[in-house]
């Protein structure tokens, strides 16, 4: 299959519309998109990025009025969280519609749902006409793919379409709220914080104390954002490695030669660039990542998350 690149948003709706899948930006991280409610588009979308089919995807929407299609209830733990986090980086677990084929939530009774505030995103996504689901484009269990060059680098060949656009902003992917039940239930961290979280819906649960998180979340199980090298979390500023391919990212400048180093301005730079910097020193053939801790506030708990995900052997 050759892959179209284009900046057209016509067209690369057009592929969704026809049954296509296209990789498109969002201001998380690149999505892989098919038409919601076409099953054999949704099926490509496992094909090409080799994902497990017990991980469900999130449905992307245009505007709000599309929930009524996807959503058989909004909770009022939901409706709080929409009218404060829509759009933006924050996907809400709700209970599904029978519209909604069970390939698209891997066989569970449950939709997540979620409305990109990247301009270029909300146009394309209203010109698909339709809700798009998207998991991040990249191959299962690699770093999360911040620019099109890394779609392309993962997927070209298999996919239909990238709609090219500049990196995306933030860098980690949202915030995922289960608001099925009685409390919501937070399953994966993302840039919306728990300090944030926590002003709109007071009894939010953090999966720190959710025994059933997994059962509920399937993804959370499944190896996540690692590079071929192998990731090392440090809380100094790098200086205890004689090997020549090692790298380090962070916020203090290292007291010694790496063969990479980046060193960022500030947490939200980090978390911009980390999935990005694993993909660079994957390319360079570097062996270990050095990569700095950060204090669990705001966007912090997000990224430390990712980064012991990665450092997981
Ligand atoms: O920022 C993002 O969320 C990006 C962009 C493209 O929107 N998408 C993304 O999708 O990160 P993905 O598939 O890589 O991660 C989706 C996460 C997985 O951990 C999955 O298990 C969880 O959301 N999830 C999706 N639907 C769910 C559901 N019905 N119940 C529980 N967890 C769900
Ligand atoms: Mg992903």
């Amino acid at each position: 299959m050759r892959t179209a690149l284009t900046n057209d948003l016509a067209q690369a709706a057009e592929v969704i519309r026809r049954g296509g899948v296209c990789a498109f930006p969002t201001e998380t991280v690149y999505g892989l998109g098919a038409d919601v409610f076409n099953e054999r588009a949704v099926a490509k979308i496992f094909d090409a990025k080799h994902r497990p089919a017990d991980n469900p995807l999130i449905a992307h929407i245009s505007d709000k009025t599309q929930i009524e299609r996807l959503a058989s209830a909004i909770t009022p733990t939901a409706a709080k969280l929409i009218e404060a986090f829509f759009p933006g980086p924050l996907t809400v677990v709700l209970p599904k519609t029978e519209a909604v084929p069970p390939i698209a939530t891997a066989g569970l009774q449950t939709i997540g749902i979620r409305m990109p505030s990247f301009e270029l995103a909300h146009r394309f996504l209203e010109l698909c006409e339709t809700p798009v689901v998207a998991p991040s484009a990249n191959l299962s269990g690699r770093p999360s793919p911040t620019t099109w060059q890394a779609v392309y680098e993962d997927l070209a060949g298999r996919i239909d379409c990238i709609l090219q656009a500049e990196a995306a902003d933030i860098g980690l992917e949202s915030t995922v709220v289960d608001c099925t039940g009685t409390t919501p239930l937070l399953l994966r961290k993302g840039s919306v914080s728990i300090e944030e979280l926590i002003l709109v819906v007071p009894d939010l649960q953090t999966s720190d104390v959710a025994r059933d998180e997994v059962s509920r979340s399937p993804g959370l199980k499944h190896r996540h954002y690692s590079p071929r090298a192998r990731v090392v979390l440090i809380d100094g500023p790098g200086k205890n490695d004689s090997r020549n391919s090692a790298a380090f990212i962070g916020l203090d400048r290292p007291h010694r030669e790496f063969q990479s180093v980046k060193v960022c301005i500030d947490i939200n730079e980090y978390a911009r660039s980390v999935f990005a910097f694993f993909r660079e020193c994957d390319a360079k053939g570097i062996e270990v990542i050095y990569c700095q801790t950060v204090s669990e506030l705001g966007i912090g708990a997000a990224l430390m998350d990712r980064l012991r995900r990665a450092a997981e052997e």
